[in-house]
């Protein structure tokens, strides 16, 4: 896995690439959902955490209109643009992030000049750990201050959301980078989609002795593909015949009359979010109370759900979750957007090697790709660094 540069190698870098210094170096981490899946478009609630690892970039604004986009990874090159004619669609691999953000603050009627920038990051490409939304938070927090734009933490989350639906493409809602954005060490954050009220909950697995263990199953997805944007037709819809604003106002005690209105496969995916934003709340509730070694079977629920009511998991996350619960997690789900990425599972610390082996022998076993397996930390959303 890649080793992030320090603040101070990354503005060195910057420094030889561009003839000059950085204005400032920014941070924003990737993130974990610990539950609350595809809710957030409904208005609903969600429960994830920034994990310890993050997109960093060196930036420095520019006299003239001029973009010039770099990174550590890769072989993209220089990418240049024109901050005046940003186009939609035009732009290649990880630069339409910061083009979209730029695109973004511009539609907000905010002056956006030339810049140029130098991106490091050590979020998993692919991985459902949101190196995407990761990378759009740290721009938009170098930009917001070094162009004095005066956005607050909501304002910056709708914006990284309009770059991700309308430049980028991808019909996402707004957990990922209120995730970056909001979270805070050693805690999850509870976000309510509907107003965007946050209360950060206390989740520290290592007191509890346990780790939260990632499985990266290398499986690539992308929302911008059909899959994300069925589902979320499918509970619009689902909102609409059942005559509420969003599926957030659909109680659990509601289901069985929504069955009789829905057809099968409609019904199949309101019932995980109806389902899905109830787990959140006790979730919650536990998490404030019993503490973490009590969610276990919630996690376990929620995969259940997203496998055969909402439909987005696939072969390898159901191995993976399935062959750590076997080998002593004591809850497992995947997490993310699904059709592929990872699968978090909550591990006593005592059983963390077994789990691990467990899953590459069954992958192995079934003849996919060795997964990466790594353990993440709750930890602080977006920063400056320098
Ligand atoms: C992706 C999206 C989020 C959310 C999740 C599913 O990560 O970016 O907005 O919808 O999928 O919970």
């Amino acid at each position: 896995m890649t080793r992030p540069l320090s603040a101070g190698q990354l503005a060195d870098r910057f420094d030889s690439v561009f003839g000059a210094a950085p204005d400032g170096v920014w941070q924003a981490p990737g993130r974990v959902n610990l539950i609350g899946e595809h809710t957030d478009y409904n208005e609903g609630f969600v429960l994830p955490f920034a994990i310890d690892k993050a997109a960093r970039v060196a930036v420095r604004l520019r006299p003239d209109s001029r973009v010039r986009l770099l990174s550590t990874f890769g072989n993209q090159g220089l990418t240049t643009a024109d901050a005046g004619s940003l186009n939609r669609g035009t732009a290649r691999g990880w630069t339409k992030y910061p083009l979209g953000v730029l695109w973004a603050l511009q539609q907000r009627g905010l002056p956006v000049r030339g810049l140029d920038l130098l991106l490091d990051s050590d979020v998993p490409r692919g991985a459902g750990l949101s190196s995407s939304h990761a990378i759009e938070c740290a721009v938009i927090s170098a930009l917001n201050e070094l162009a004095a734009a005066g956005l607050d933490a909501r304002d910056m989350v709708l914006a990284t959301q309009r770059a991700e639906n309308d430049f980028v493409g991808a019909p996402t809602g707004i957990m990922d980078q209120s995730a970056s954005l909001r979270a805070a060490a050693g805690h999850a954050l509870f976000l309510d989609c509907r107003d965007q009220s946050i209360r950060l909950v206390p989740f520290d697995a290592e007191s509890a002795g346990l780790v939260m263990l990632v499985i990266d199953t290398k499986v690539s997805h992308s929302h911008a593909g059909g899959g994300y944007a069925s589902r979320r037709a499918s509970c619009e819809l689902g909102a609409e015949v059942l005559g509420v604003k969003a599926l957030r106002d659909v109680g659990i005690g509601e289901l069985d009359e929504a069955c009789g209105l829905l057809d099968q496969e409609t019904f199949r995916r309101v019932r995980h979010v109806v389902t899905e934003n109830d787990r959140v709340l006790q979730t919650v509730g536990l998490l404030d109370g019993a503490g973490p070694a009590a969610i276990g079977p919630l996690l376990d629920a929620s995969h259940a759900s997203m496998r055969d009511d909402f439909e987005i998991s696939c072969p390898e996350l159901d191995l993976a979750v399935e062959a750590a619960r076997a080998a002593g997690a004591i809850g497992a789900r995947m997490t993310g957007g699904g059709f592929g990425g990872s699968a978090i599972a909550l591990t006593p610390a005592s059983e963390e090697q077994q789990v691990r082996a467990a899953v590459e022998h069954a992958f192995a076993g079934a003849g996919y790709p060795a997964p990466d397996i790594f353990s993440v930390r709750p930890s602080a959303g977006a920063m400056r660094l320098a």
